[in-house]
């Protein structure tokens, strides 16, 4: 077993407005880690970060910034390159649902720069730092849905896919190192998710995890030293069930759970 990353580490969490994000912001200040908060909705961010320097006795900032622009994540990949080590959460993202070609082309490509780009460039940006002084972490945000394709959701379900193999190869890479990389695979999760992704009906399972929830089990893999975390024991059959069965039929049934007609 690893030991948690010092609190002296401080964290960067993306996507920090909300959600997951939120979650984790909470949980590293009570562990005593200073943070960046980052995301586009400043004033939320402003409203946690006071309760959590309140709280917590510990130093947050916020930085306003639109990761899928190349001119939003460039300073914060600055920071990430000349302060480090860091605990990176890189969190921030969203899905879309639809048929691929009556979706909006744009905003398709947006997720594919947020979802993937923005975890590639923030872990090619803080992983030297982390490296030379042999400390520090970073978790990026994947999905179960990384574990096969999604018809009605193929750009999400392909952008966690690269999430989910870029950082189980880096966790590998980074093996001796003193610097950890952990691919978080959540399932159904209640935060504003499903409404930016239009698809509440889908969530009103009673299969949705908290944030809060999901957030302790992601620490506590962290803190073991594992490259892959999928909170809950349903999601763990949801993400290794595809396994086995062939492709061809997973693939019908997922189209007939996520067809929005
Ligand atoms: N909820 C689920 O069921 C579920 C399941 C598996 C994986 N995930 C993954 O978990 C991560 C967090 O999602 P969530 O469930 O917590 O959803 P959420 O409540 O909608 O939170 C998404 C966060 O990402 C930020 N964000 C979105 N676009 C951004 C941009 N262009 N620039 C900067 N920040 C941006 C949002 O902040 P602003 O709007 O303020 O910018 C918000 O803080 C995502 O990567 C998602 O794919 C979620």
């Amino acid at each position: 077993m690893s030991d948690p990353v010092p609190p002296s580490v401080p964290a960067l969490v993306t996507g920090a407005s909300s959600g997951i994000g939120e979650g984790f912001a909470r949980q590293l200040a009570a562990r005593g880690h200073d943070l960046t908060l980052v995301a586009r909705r400043t004033e939320r961010m402003q409203a946690l970060a006071k309760e959590l320097r309140a709280q917590h006795s510990v130093k947050v900032s916020v930085h306003t910034a639109d990761l899928g622009t190349h001119a939003g994540r460039g300073p914060v990949a600055t920071m990430l390159r000349t302060k480090g080590p860091w605990l990176l959460i890189n969190n921030a993202g969203f899905g879309s649902r639809g048929r691929f070609v009556d979706l909006d082309a744009k905003r398709e490509a947006e997720e594919v720069e947020l979802n993937v780009v923005t975890v590639h460039e923030l872990t090619a940006a803080v992983l030297p730092g982390n490296v030379d002084a042999a400390k520090g972490a970073v978790i990026n945000v994947a999905s179960t849905a990384a574990y096969q394709a999604i018809p009605y959701m193929a750009t999400y379900a392909a952008t966690k896919a690269f999430v989910l193999h870029f950082t189980e190869a880096i966790a590998q890479e980074l093996h001796g190192t003193g610097v950890r990389a952990m691919a978080l695979c959540p399932g159904p999760t209640r935060t504003e998710f499903d409404q930016v992704a239009g698809m509440s009906a889908l969530f009103n399972m009673p299969l949705p995890m908290s944030a809060d929830a999901v957030v302790r089990s992601a620490l506590r893999a962290l803190d073991r030293g594992h490259a892959i975390c999928v909170p809950g024991p349903h999601n763990l059959i949801l993400a290794q069930g595809p396994r086995l069965v062939p492709r061809s039929a997973v693939r019908r049934i997922v189209s007939t759970i996520f067809d929005p007609r």
